[in-house]
């Protein structure tokens, strides 16, 4: 893991060197970050992906807004700065997780660029590959599974994303998904070509070393 700067507060190397961590679990961390508006199809996809990962033998983890909110975020609400912080703290630990060696799978509204361009500045470009998941308005607000939608147009939910909060598109997505036009295999499959795995489609073994 880079090290980084603070005036009071040291850094603590370990014994175990990033490598070593790869090489035990084989294979290259990283963090798919799946933004897109609520109902847009991103937890389905990212507990898609991570059954496949799993299926493959991959150690992954899927880090999810409403699960997040349980815990770790339960003090953060809806508001830009709020948001800002809730995706800050979910970018340290994908940063954590992919130290570890383990793929990453996050799964947020995460609707603004800047706070985007945060989480991949904290858990490093290179580790970063990021996916839009472009379901239209309109099909996210007919779905509404949790009937947030239909909160948000009566007023009796602020801020909320597409309604009356802002939801920013990527500029540059690695991948653009519209979950209204794919079916969930087809997206995990685009999904693992992202992460250059879908030459072992049926690999059910780790690769092996070397
Ligand atoms: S983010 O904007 O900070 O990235 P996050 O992905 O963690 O959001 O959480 C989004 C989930 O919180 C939604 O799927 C929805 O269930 C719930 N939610 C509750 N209030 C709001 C709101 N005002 N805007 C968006 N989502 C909300």
């Amino acid at each position: 893991m880079i090290e980084r700067e603070l005036p009071l507060v040291t850094w603590h190397g370990g014994k175990v060197s990033h490598t070593e961590r790869q090489t035990l679990l084989r294979q290259s961390p990283m963090t798919i970050w799946l933004t897109g508006l609520s109902a847009s199809g991103k937890s389905t996809l990212a507990f898609a992906l991570e059954r496949e990962l799993m299926n493959r033998a991959r150690a992954c983890y899927v880090l999810d807004g409403d699960n997040v909110r349980h815990g770790l975020n339960r003090d953060l609400g809806f508001l830009a700065a709020d948001r800002a912080e809730n995706i800050r703290r979910i970018a340290e630990v994908a940063r954590l997780m992919n130290d570890a060696g383990l793929i990453v799978i996050a799964a947020f509204i995460s609707p603004y660029r800047s706070d985007r361009a945060v989480a991949r500045n904290i858990i490093g470009a290179e580790y970063v590959r990021e996916v839009y998941v472009n379901t239209p308005l309109a099909v996210c607000e007919a779905r509404d599974p949790k009937g947030l939608y239909r909160k948000a147009r009566a007023s009796k939910i602020a801020d909320f994303t597409g309604v009356s909060s802002p939801y920013e598109p990527p500029e540059q997505p690695d991948l653009t998904i519209d979950t209204a036009q794919y079916s969930v295999e087809d997206t995990v499959a685009r999904l693992l070509a992202v992460m250059h795995m879908e030459r072992n489609l049926m690999c059910r073994e780790p690769m092996p070393l070397n």
